[in-house]
């Protein structure tokens, strides 16, 4: 497995057969640039220090390993533990690549950020990084976002961004990324802070950098606590980068089950989901080689999940190349049951979950009565779910 990823990332940019970057000539320098900028940051001892140091001092990394000892026994057969994104600044994982991107963009030199959002966490730490180091900040989030995910817009523009409200196509997540895109072609002094492990090259390679941090400390701190690593290692994936943050540390461990979940929405059977993995296929999205939920005449489908960070058409491209590989298998969920999953957590665990993350939970949940009492199944909780309050509670009869 080693050996084949190796030879896998020699090919500039490429899982597989997916990643590389398509997109228009005037594009091709700027990430050119970015590239060169990532890979002379990379070899530099003061970057990888000083975004080691924030991560402690502002993050407030390493995050916790939480074991849900509630739901254990509740639900009989394996045990359940919790890596606790939602715990950093900010509330969730995204804060950990704003911080290396936005250090990266001080060394190029750059003095405005600019960013799509969905749910808005990634916009608020970005949003966040701009503030603490300087910089003008504008980001893109799709009208529909921008309603649902309210209490985040407040803090975007507390911290001084510029929210612009995208008002066209069906006014989420992929118009957020196309109206940012947009933005980054047509000012060459803006860095756009990406938001997932999605894009042309180097996008994918370099967000998954600065999220491995996830993994790496969960391997350890599960190894600590049990001597051993999880045997099931699971995470929600929209554009996949809380995934594969987490993923990486376990791909060569063939013994690790790995298991992405997908938004089912209001089921795989309707065209109202954002399961890319599991119900598109192969194709080009905002500048990559991926799958792609796509209708008759080829262009991305109008998608849907009652979670505004997963309702992407496209998906990264090492998570294409992971399933086709067999190395990770992926599997859906649908809005009802990553509801009850919120609910579940928020009443037997005293934690909150984003009705991102709740996907992943809610998979867990499912898995856990079939397995014995020495399995253990780690996921990854992407995110706190203060945002998502105002659209659950009226589901659960709270209001
Ligand atoms: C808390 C949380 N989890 C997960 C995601 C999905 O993104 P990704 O698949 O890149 O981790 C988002 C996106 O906004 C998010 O806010």
């Amino acid at each position: 497995m080693k050996s084949m990823r190796k030879e896998v990332e020699a090919r500039k940019g490429y899982f597989g057969t997916f990643g590389g970057s398509y997109v228009p000539e005037q594009l091709q320098p700027r990430l050119d640039e970015l590239e060169a900028a990532l890979s002379s940051a990379m070899g530099d001892d003061l970057f990888a220090m000083e975004f080691t140091r924030l991560l402690k001092e502002y993050v407030g990394r390493p995050s916790a390993l939480t074991y849900c000892e509630n739901i254990s026994r509740n639900y009989g057969g394996g045990r359940f533990f919790l890596k606790r994104e939602d715990l950093n600044h900010t509330g969730a994982h995204k804060i950990n690549n704003t911080i290396g991107q936005a250090l990266l963009a001080k060394r190029m030199g750059k003095k405005e950020l600019i960013a799509e959002t969905g749910a808005g966490m990634h916009g608020t730490a970005t949003a966040t990084v701009a503030a603490l180091m300087g910089m003008k900040c504008t980001i893109y989030m799709g009208a529909v976002d921008v309603q649902r995910q309210a209490p985040n817009v407040l803090r975007m523009k507390a911290l001084g961004a510029e929210v612009v409200s995208v008002k066209h196509g069906q006014q989420t997540l992929k118009e957020a990324v196309d109206a940012a895109l947009e933005a980054y072609v047509m000012n060459p002094d803006t860095f756009y802070l990406l938001g997932s492990a999605v894009g042309p090259h180097p996008f994918p390679t370099m967000v998954r950098g600065f999220q491995r941090v996830i993994g790496g400390e969960a391997r350890e701190q599960f190894l600590a606590r049990e001597g051993k690593l999880p045997d099931h290692v699971v995470a929600c994936v929209g554009g996949g980068s809380n995934a594969i943050g987490i993923f990486s540390a376990f791909l060569d461990d063939a013994n690790v089950k790995i298991i992405g979940v997908e938004p089912a929405g209001r089921g795989l059977e309707t065209k109202e989901h954002a399961a890319t993995l599991m119900k598109g296929k192969p194709g080009i999205i905002h500048g990559f080689r991926t799958y792609v939920l796509t209708e008759d005449d080829g262009e991305p489908s109008p998608v849907y999940s009652i979670s505004a960070g997963l309702d992407y058409p496209g998906v990264g491209p090492e998570h294409a190349h992971l399933m086709e590989s067999g190395r990770a298998s992926y599997v859906s969920v649908t809005d009802d049951e990553a509801v009850d999953a919120f609910q579940v957590l928020c009443r037997s665990e005293g934690i909150i979950p984003a009705l991102e993350s709740s996907h992943a939970v809610a998979h867990a949940l499912k898995m856990l009565p079939a397995l014995s009492k020495e399995e253990t199944v780690l996921v990854n909780l992407s995110g706190r779910g203060d945002k998502d309050l105002d659209s659950v509670l009226p589901l659960l009869g709270l209001e």
